[in-house]
């Protein structure tokens, strides 16, 4: 069988056997991507009707999954790691991935873990693995980039857990362009998932997300393997989340939560602690909400501050919340509780870097808001949950008992939220409001 390169275009598909910047065809910029054609030289012509099979008859097969130890880790993957998965673990760089592969290395050091790295030394990763305290025997290193020796090796050795760091620096000798470029990444990938499914060894491949390299980061692989994560964290906190963005094995709203240490990350089981702020009695300002992650409920803690602006434009500035979703809730707070932020700076911040995302956060980001513009706390162990809509109104947000519960354990004695509320909770009283105007005179002092 012979093989050449050609370079198709991701747009129109059109073909051409040189680079062009500018595809002929459809007049797209920098959409021609290096593949491998392979001329069959055996052209089947004869075609043979296949016999599909009934749903029903299909053996239920279970599989053992490897679980790591590491819960965080496996919760994410969906209770462990499926054998001759492959699965692509993106982040920016920085963030911590070589760490925690390694850090799974050492909990599988009987298996005989191959950890291949195009990007460090070996050296390198001594130094790291000393740093992390990993003395287990068993874990194999390999420095190499080719992705045909990389096939044979593990075809040789049986690891029983492959990682690839990062798919980005390894390459194909058959194509011409350079490791990193979407052919070359496309190409290593799909050699290694032929790997992981024809020996049962699961494979991880680690991806960073880079600026330009969207295109040739983990979003050219999702629909090639079986399992995405992405692992996420701002520069200045040491917590990182793990989120599974794919998963064929299993829910993908789960999240882990982690800190990064001296001496590597550390699992946070408890992560509502790392976003409250340590004060022992409230500020102005301030408001605690329950808000769903996955399966968890995480306590966040909102902060606001209102001030008279200056010249020209009130500014509205958010960090870690939606902007437009501020300029809603305090339109809902202008218009229906006739309070006047027209000539006021307004910031939100969520505490400890988390970003919200959750709409239960509502009533305690307008609690935040209102507390900051009178300059009164709000009352103390309480936590407001619950969705505003236009009219004022408050809604019923999903998992009400389990951000209950969470915030029970966290020593919050009550809560506001909306009407009807399965009275399922313990340990917290609940204090239902009915429109927004009630939850506040209930919130703020
Ligand atoms: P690394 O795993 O190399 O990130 P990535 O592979 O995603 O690029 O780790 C990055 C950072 O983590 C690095 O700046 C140093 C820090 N770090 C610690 O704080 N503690 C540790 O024990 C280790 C190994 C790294
Ligand atoms: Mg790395």
């Amino acid at each position: 069988m012979k093989t050449r390169s050609v370079y198709v275009c991701q747009e129109c598909g059109y073909r051409s056997l040189k680079w062009l910047g500018k595809c002929p065809s459809c007049g797209a910029w920098g959409a021609l991507v290096e593949e491998i054609e392979r001329g069959d030289d055996t052209k089947r012509t004869e075609h043979r009707a296949l016999e599909p099979v009934p749903l029903t008859s299909i053996a239920q097969t279970t599989v053992e999954r490897l679980r790591s130890g590491i819960e965080e880790f496996d919760r994410v993957m969906g209770g462990g790691i499926v054998p001759g998965s492959v699965t692509v673990i993106g982040g920016d760089p920085g963030v911590g991935k070589s760490t925690l592969m390694l850090q799974l290395c050492a909990r599988f050091a009987q298996r005989n873990p191959l950890y291949i790295t195009g990007e460090e030394s070996l050296e390198q990763i001594h130094y790291r693995a000393q740093r992390l305290g990993i003395e287990q025997e068993g874990i194999l290193v390999l420095t190499e980039q080719a992705v045909e020796d990389i096939a044979a090796t593990i075809a040789s050795q049986a690891p029983g857990i492959v990682i690839i760091d990062s798919i980005q620096t390894m390459y194909g000798r058959q194509l011409e362009s350079l490791s990193g470029s979407i052919g070359q990444v496309r190409y290593c990938a799909a050699q290694l998932v032929q790997v992981a499914k024809q020996t049962g060894i699961p494979i991880f491949l680690v991806g960073h997300v880079t600026k330009e390299g969207m295109l040739a980061g983990p979003k050219v692989l999702e629909h090639m393997v079986d399992v995405v994560i992405q692992f996420e964290g701002e520069g200045n906190y040491a917590y990182r989340i793990l989120r599974a963005i794919k998963n064929r094995y299993g829910s993908t709203n789960e999240i882990g939560v982690f800190e990064m240490s001296k001496c590597g990350l550390a699992e946070v089981r408890n992560p509502s602690t790392l976003f409250l702020s340590d004060r022992a009695t409230p500020a102005p300002g301030t408001a605690v909400t329950a808000v769903i992650e996955g399966s968890r409920a995480l306590l966040v803690e909102i902060q606001a501050l209102v001030m008279q602006s200056g010249y020209g434009m009130p500014q509205r500035v958010t960090t870690g919340f939606d902007y437009k979703r501020l300029q809603m809730l305090i339109a809902v707070l202008e218009r229906r509780l006739g309070l006047d932020f027209i000539r006021c700076d307004v910031f939100v911040n969520i505490a400890g870097g988390f970003v919200l995302r959750d709409p239960g956060a509502d009533i305690a980001v307008c609690a935040a808001l209102v507390s900051a513009l009178h300059n009164r706390t709000i009352a103390e162990r309480v936590v407001a949950i619950g969705e505003v809509g236009l009219t004022g109104e408050l809604r019923q947000v999903s998992s009400m008992d389990t951000r209950l519960n969470e915030a029970a354990k966290l020593g919050f004695s009550s809560a506001v939220v909306p009407p009807a509320v399965p009275i399922q909770s313990v340990g917290i009283e609940l204090c239902t409001a009915y429109n927004l105007s009630e939850a506040l005179t209930k919130l703020v002092m």
